[in-house]
Order: structure tokens, then C-alpha cells, then sequence
């Protein structure tokens, strides 16, 4: 019986926490101080900061919106907007189930590196560790699949039993971590540089370039455009106000970004490595450094703790957008559902998980399949689901517009944006993308 009737979040909190949860991932842990780190610092910060709060955060309303009217999965919402917009739902689908097929093997790294630090099993150089690491052709996919394994388990469990509890565990741990970590980065001598280098703005630094990475950075650490908080926001109550959820959702994940930026400039400054180390920073020179820090080792444990309870809860949602779907679509039980999903992401992430060994030569179109799968999603569905979403809300979809905005002059800016701006942005962000 349980089985059929449609979740609700037990309470507001357990909302906001996990819609936080969604948000704050590897893109702000790990992605937003390099690409913070590659643009110059405070400018980039700062175009960020301009973007997520008048352009992001209203697809952000639109979708929490769109979930909590309609009370359905995402297929279903487009579906009701217009039968003619299936397609739509299920591209927003099929994002979801591509996003996870790189994300998890990131995420199956973090396993292995708690492993190395917690049984002090430390390599001398973490270059040659990551590059044998992955050259071998079974244990990047075995810890793939092992973090897939860690994540189905709290879908599987149901919204109040296993996604709520999850979420309501891992973030404050997280929350403590970060600031513990921040803490010990300020204490380091190159703690001044690594903040100037934040927060204080170079304009010369400016770029187009910057902006889409700006964009792109935004939607990707919102999970926008895949329809997870279209599954989340259908899980709430009739009171919520959306506006106000979305808005404390930007601050916090927001706070997340900068006080990783606080974590990781000072330590990059202290110890002379590029900003803009790319990809690498987290598993090549973090780890290094860890070892001359003070506290080497529980700082490097706690570092990669924080990561993979960052990952996990952002997996959740992922893996509950597809469930949701499934559960509403095919008529399949939450637990049949989940283990079909898991089935079909763990196959996909096979070749994205060799990646960077025994398929490191193969390419499509200059890029590695896991390189693809991120340029496939980040850069061309996001945008384009999101550019969709504008348009069909913002031009014929007023009852949600309504739901998301409410009423009010600040509501009536954010549906002006929505409807002439929003759509010139996104359809410019999509062209220069590709
Ligand atoms: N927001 C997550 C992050 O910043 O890492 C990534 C993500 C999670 C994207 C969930 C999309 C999503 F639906």
C-alpha cells in the first residue's frame, strides 16, 4: 500500500536540507575553486554571483514550482503541460540517467582514497598512484559501482526512511567538515594571497569565456535542468513558498562555493601550486600537500569525507529523478525501480570509468566518454532543457509562473527576465557551447 501513495517530505527542514543536499556536490567542492582558480579569482565570483541570483534561480523557481503543482515525476509534469511535451519530460530523463554515468566514477575515487588515508596506506607520489589506479581494468568500475551501491540504497529505502535520513546526517557532517577545513587553510601563511586572490576582482581577467563557464557552473551546482527539483519540489505541501525555498537554497549552496574557495586558495597559495590545476587538484595535488600540512592525515580523511557525503546526497537525487519517473511511468514498485536504474547507470559508467586507462585512446570527437558525457550534459542538455523550461513556462504556462513567483514586483521583474531575457541568454550560451 505504502508502496503506491506519493511521498511527502516529513517536514520543511527535511525539504530545504535536501534540496541543499542536491545542490552542494563535487561541483562545489571540486569544481567551483578550479574553475574559480582558472577565471581569475574575485571576477569570477562575482559574474557568478550576479548570474545565479537574477538568471538561475528563476528556472530554479520554475521547476520546485512545476513538481509542486503537479505533484508527478518530470515526464508527467511536461506530459501535463501539454501531451505534445512528453518528449521534453524524458529528455530531462535521460540527462538524469547520463549524469550519474560519470559523476559515480568520481565518486568510487573519493571510496579509494578514504580507503588509502583511513588504513594509512599512503603512496609517495599521487600523480603515478591516480594514473596506475586507473589503468587498471577492473577496480575503477568495481569502486564505481560500489559508490552506485551506497547511493541506491537510501532511494531504495524511500523518501522519508532513506533519502530524508540520509541528508539529515550527511549535511550538518558536512557543514562541521568544511569549516574545520577552512579553519586550518586560514591558518596557513598563504592564507592572505589565497583570499585576495577570491575576493578581490581583476577586471582585466574578464572574458566571454568567463561568463558561459559562469552559466554553465550555476545551472550544474543548482541541478537544474535535469528535473530533480521538479522530483523534490513535488514531494512538498501546498503552503511552501517557492520563491523563498529557492532563494535560501542559492544562499546556502552559494556559502558552500565560497567557504570551498576559503578551503582550497590558501593551501594552493602556501604551497605554489597552479589555481588552475584542473581536474587533477583534488586526487593529484591536494593529497600531496596533505602530506606537509599539520594534521596531514585527518585533514586529508576529513577532506575526502566532506566529498563523498557531497556526492552522495547530489547521487540521491539523480538516482530519485530517474526512480520517480520509472514509479509514475512504467507503474514499477520503488524497489524494482531502483535496481533497474542501477542496472542501466552501472552499465553506462563502465566505459566512462575506463576512461583514463584501457579506453584513454578512445575518442569521440577529441574527447574521452567520460569527457563527453560531462560536455553532453553540462554544456549542451543543461542549457537546453533550461532554455526549454523558460519558454514553455514563461509563454504558456502562466498558472506555474504563478506558483513560483507569487505576486509582487520582484515577482513581476523575475517573469520578465523569464520571458525576454532568460530565453536570448540560454540559446546564446547553447550556440557558443557547441
Ligand atoms: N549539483 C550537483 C553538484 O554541484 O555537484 C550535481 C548535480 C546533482 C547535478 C543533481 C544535477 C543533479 F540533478
Amino acid at each position: 500500500m505504502e508502496e503506491n501513495k506519493r511521498p511527502s517530505w516529513s517536514s520543511y527542514i527535511s525539504f530545504i536540507i535536501a534540496a541543499i543536499g542536491s545542490a552542494v556536490g563535487l561541483g562545489n567542492i571540486w569544481r567551483f575553486p578550479y574553475v574559480t582558480g582558472k577565471y581569475g579569482g574575485a571576477v569570477f565570483l562575482l559574474t557568478y554571483l550576479l548570474i545565479i541570483v537574477f538568471i538561475c534561480a528563476i528556472p530554479l523557481c520554475l521547476e520546485l514550482a512545476l513538481g509542486k503543482y503537479f505533484k508527478k515525476d518530470t515526464v508527467t509534469c511536461y506530459e501535463n503541460i501539454s501531451p505534445k511535451l512528453k518528449w521534453f519530460g524524458l529528455l530531462n530523463l535521460i540527462t538524469a540517467i547520463l549524469i550519474p554515468a560519470f559523476y559515480f566514477v568520481v565518486g568510487g575515487w573519493i571510496i579509494n582514497y578514504i580507503w588509502l588515508f583511513l588504513t594509512n596506506n599512503i603512496p609517495s607520489d599521487f600523480s603515478v598512484y591516480f594514473s596506475t589506479l586507473n589503468s587498471n581494468p577492473y577496480v575503477p568500475c568495481i569502486l564505481t559501482f560500489l559508490f552506485l551501491f551506497i547511493v541506491a540504497i537510501f532511494p531504495f529505502r524511500g523518501v522519508n526512511k532513506g533519502i530524508e535520513k540520509a541528508n539529515n546526517f550527511m549535511m550538518p557532517t558536512l557543514a562541521i567538515a568544511l569549516i574545520l577545513l577552512a579553519a586550518v587553510a586560514l591558518s596557513l601563511p598563504g592564507a592572505r594571497e589565497g583570499l585576495e586572490f577570491m575576493f578581490k576582482p581583476d577586471f582585466s581577467k574578464f572574458s566571454k569565456e568567463l561568463i558561459l563557464t559562469a552559466l554553465g557552473q550555476a545551472l550544474f551546482t543548482l541541478s537544474i535542468g535535469m528535473g530533480a527539483m521538479v522530483t523534490y519540489g513535488s514531494y512538498l505541501n501546498k503552503e511552501v513558498n517557492i520563491k523563498k525555498s529557492a532563494y535560501t537554497l542559492i544562499f546556502f549552496d552559494t556559502l558552500v562555493s565560497i567557504i570551498a574557495g576559503v578551503m582550497i586558495f590558501p593551501v594552493v597559495f602556501t604551497y605554489g601550486i597552479e589555481p588552475t590545476a584542473g581536474a587533477s587538484l583534488a586526487f593529484i595535488s591536494l593529497p600531496q600537500i596533505f602530506l606537509n600540512m599539520p594534521f596531514s592525515i585527518p585533514c586529508a580523511i576529513l577532506f575526502f569525507l566532506l566529498l563523498f557525503f557531497a556526492a552522495v546526497t547530489s547521487g540521491i537525487s539523480l538516482m530519485e529523478t530517474s526512480v520517480a519517473c520509472f514509479i509514475d511511468n512504467f507503474k514499477m514498485t520503488r524497489k524494482k525501480s531502483v535496481v533497474v536504474l542501477s542496472l542501466i547507470i552501472g552499465c553506462l559508467s563502465i566505459p566512462s570509468a575506463l576512461s583514463f586507462g584501457v579506453l584513454e585512446n578512445f575518442k569521440i570527437m577529441g574527447k574521452t566518454i567520460f569527457d563527453s558525457l560531462d560536455f553532453l550534459t553540462s554544456t549542451i542538455l543543461l542549457p537546453f532543457n533550461t532554455l526549454l523550461i523558460c519558454i514553455i513556462c514563461g509563454w504558456f504556462a502562466s498558472n506555474i509562473v504563478k506558483e513560483a513567483f507569487g505576486e509582487g514586483k520582484f515577482a513581476g521583474l523575475l517573469k520578465f527576465l523569464l520571458r525576454f531575457v532568460l530565453p536570448v541568454v540560454f540559446t546564446y550560451a547553447l550556440i557558443v557551447g557547441l
